[in-house]
């Protein structure tokens, strides 16, 4: 029986996993996304057109795809539409490429406000959240409070809104938000009405079907691993599991039909919002970090935070995933720096350790291991041996350090600026 390879981030989010599921699509019949929601942004490149996936799995673009947003997913019908009205301008027949989980919960119009008024309530110590309303989200759905894509198609669908928007209401008054709903929650009917116009599945029978039929299913993450709800930096994480284990329970398949673990991160470290980056830059070089990479934010603009790789932090997460496949990306942005850096312990408390410590809050001081700088373009190489030397030696570091094979090379945004190894 076929099996669920998963895609996931390794690090704090954007490492590029539009891009390597778009690239992998080519040879996977069905796409998953597990968790999350429109907080994520997934760039897509190729024959000089650019896409930002939100909600949608990046396997749209490959035709004789199957794309499913599973259960795991917190859905804004508005940004949803958004999204299919963009992919079908580009005369793509989304409606025969995608299904979406019943059981997937939606994101309501004031979900977004308390999203913003409890951020604002935090003050100094804000999470930086992207504010499209995942936190309030999943907290209805933990509550067992939640409106579900199945539930558009009761009949008593807009008096269990009112009800949960009632609720909404009175915490947003003791937040003392004012807010008015009205113009956001006709956008938000019209959507549910479009969203009625897709294929509604039970997730956990599609899926096992996909299996059982022979179709290897390719979970695609969203976010990273170090902003997991459990083992992130929390309270500094978003609200879902974005491990691999949530895409067990994301799309109601059983463990043991796990097969590859494909691992991604930058060859350097980003983070938006707040919370602990221990590698963060302040200077020049996280400058020339953020200019080079283009890292700005793809859902919000924000610039992102830049630092050098984290081999402490990704480690970790190599463990918790049980990756099985290393993917780096974004190597092409060090192509000039004379040196290059990499953390391989930490100083805490005047303690050397390889672990990440469970205070969020503690002073980190990286210990950093130095590598010569390739100086050289490599955003045209198409096999390794036109890789140079320099950074080859980097790969081979931080493959022995993690214990895991890189596979897949990106040097740069495109589809076709990829290495198999
Ligand atoms: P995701 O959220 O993990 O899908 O990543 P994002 O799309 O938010 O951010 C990754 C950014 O890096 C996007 O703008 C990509 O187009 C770009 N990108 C992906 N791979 C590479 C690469 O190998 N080199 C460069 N220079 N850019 C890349
Ligand atoms: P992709 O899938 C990077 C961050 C936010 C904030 C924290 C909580 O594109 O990699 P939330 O909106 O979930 O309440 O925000 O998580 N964050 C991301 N950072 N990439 C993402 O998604 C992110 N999704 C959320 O910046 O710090
Ligand atoms: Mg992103």
């Amino acid at each position: 029986m076929k099996k669920l390879d998963v895609v996931l981030g390794l690090q704090w989010g954007d490492e590029g996993k539009g891009k390597v599921v778009d690239v992998l699509a080519g040879s996977y019949p069905v796409i998953a996304r597990f968790q999350g929601g429109p907080n994520a942004g997934h760039s897509i490149h190729f024959e000089g057109k650019t896409f930002v996936l939100r909600s949608i799995p990046s396997g749209v673009f490959r035709k004789d795809t199957i794309n499913i947003i599973g259960n795991g997913v917190v859905l804004d019908p508005v940004t949803f539409r958004e999204e299919c009205e963009n992919i079908r301008a580009a005369g793509i027949d989304i409606h025969s490429r995608l299904v979406v989980a019943k059981k997937a919960h939606l994101i309501l119009p004031t979900h977004r406000m308390l999203d913003a008024a409890q951020e604002a309530a935090k003050g100094a110590s804000k999470i930086g959240s992207t504010l499209k309303g995942i936190g309030p989200t999943y907290t209805d759905k933990i509550a067992r409070n939640g409106l579900r894509v199945g539930d558009i198609l009761t009949p008593d669908f807009r008096r269990r809104y009112e009800s949960l928007r009632e609720k909404h209401f009175e915490m947003l008054r003791q937040l003392n938000y004012s807010c008015d709903v009205a113009e956001m929650e006709a956008a938000w009917f019209d959507a549910i009405e479009y969203l009625k116009t897709f294929k509604l599945v039970s997730a956990e029978y599609f899926t096992d079907e996909c299996l059982r039929d022979d179709k290897t299913i390719l979970a695609e993450g969203a976010q990273g691993s170090m902003l997991d709800i459990d083992y992130g930096s929390y309270p500094f994480v978003t609200s879902s599991n974005t491990v691999c284990a949530g895409a067990c329970t994301g799309l109601g398949l059983a463990p043991r039909r796990v097969g590859s673990v494909y691992g991604i991160f930058k060859a350097y470290c980003t983070r938006v919002g707040s919370g602990p980056f221990p590698t963060e830059l302040f200077d020049a070089t996280g400058e020339e970090l953020r200019r080079k990479g283009y890292e700005f934010g793809a859902v919000t603009g924000r610039p992102r935070r830049t630092g050098w790789l984290d081999l402490v932090a990704l480690k970790y997460t190599v463990m918790i995933n049980g990756v099985t496949n290393l993917i780096m990306m974004k190597s092409d942005v060090l192509d000039d720096f004379d040196t290059v850096k990499a953390a391989v312990e930490y100083e805490v408390d005047g303690k050397r350790t390889a672990e990440v410590p469970f205070d969020t809050y503690a002073e980190i001081t990286p210990v950093y291991k130095e590598f010569k700088g390739w100086k050289a373009d490599i955003t045209s190489a198409t096999s390794e041996d036109q890789l140079p030397a320099a950074f080859k030696d980097y790969i081979k570091f931080i493959e022995d350090y993690l214990g895991v094979p890189v596979t897949i090379l990106s040097v740069g945004p495109d589809r076709n600026q990829t290495i198999f190894r």
